[in-house]
């Protein structure tokens, strides 16, 4: 993604602070119900770009905490200044990579992780930055509990389709699968996210794959 960081975003990020914006998450790692504690499950979303669908969702769910993660941290002014404005209480952001998951979250903390129109990496020697790498799902699996969800969409193919294979690799069961999304009964509660009107507006249709974690107990 292509972004000019705007005059003062420090100043900007820093105000949030105390509020919506966690500088130092491994402080509240294994901790992060203590944070929330009026809600009964805690959900990450990985590249909340500027956060309209982490913030529809905490909008829809009160009683659920919300937690999102973006590398580029000088987007997270938009998400927090939302946050704000509506007084949410069950919902903070991090500016953060995802490789570093397991130093923000113990193990089986999480109740369920989004991803929405990750990052493609078209080359093959790439592939290992995807989101939806073998590697990156196998952290998933630590942080998230027994029976935890996984949802994510995209709308290029050839990303869904090797996300598959490595979903079919992982302790991930699918239970929903469709290559058209909007053609889909169960659309009606779809929260589209900046790129996907983007990429609707284009015609393109929107893959999604939604997983239960089964932890092998063997592991
Ligand atoms: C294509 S944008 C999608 C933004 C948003 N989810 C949406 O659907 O509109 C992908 C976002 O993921 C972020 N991202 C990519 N890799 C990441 C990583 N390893 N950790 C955290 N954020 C990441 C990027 O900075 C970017 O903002």
């Amino acid at each position: 993604m292509r972004y000019r960081r705007p005059k003062y975003f420090k100043e900007k990020l820093e105000s949030f602070e105390d509020t919506y914006l966690v500088k130092q998450p491994e402080q509240w790692k294994g901790k992060w119900r203590t944070k929330f504690q009026d809600c009964k499950d805690i959900f990450l979303e990985i590249g909340v770009g500027k956060g309209q669908f982490l913030y529809e969702l905490s909008k829809r769910n009160p009683k659920s905490a919300y937690i999102g993660m973006e590398k580029l941290d000088a987007l997270l002014i938009q998400s927090c200044q939302r946050a704000e404005r509506e007084s949410l209480k069950n919902i903070c952001f991090m500016g953060k990579n995802a490789s570093c998951l397991e130093e923000y979250f113990e193990e089986n903390e999480l109740d369920g992780i989004y991803l929405n129109f990750s990052d493609p990496w078209k080359k093959s020697k790439q592939a290992k930055r995807r989101l939806t790498h073998g590697l990156m799902l196998e952290k998933y699996e630590k942080v998230c509990r027994n029976g935890a969800i996984l949802e994510f969409k995209t709308d290029n193919e050839e990303l869904f389709e090797f996300s598959l294979g490595c979903l079919k690799e992982s302790q991930y069961e699918i239970v929903f699968l469709t290559y058209d999304l909007h053609q889909e009964e169960s659309c009606e509660d779809n929260i589209v996210t900046e790129y996907e009107r983007n990429f609707l507006n284009l015609g393109k249709k929107i893959c999604k794959v939604k997983c239960i974690l089964k932890k092998n107990a063997n592991l």
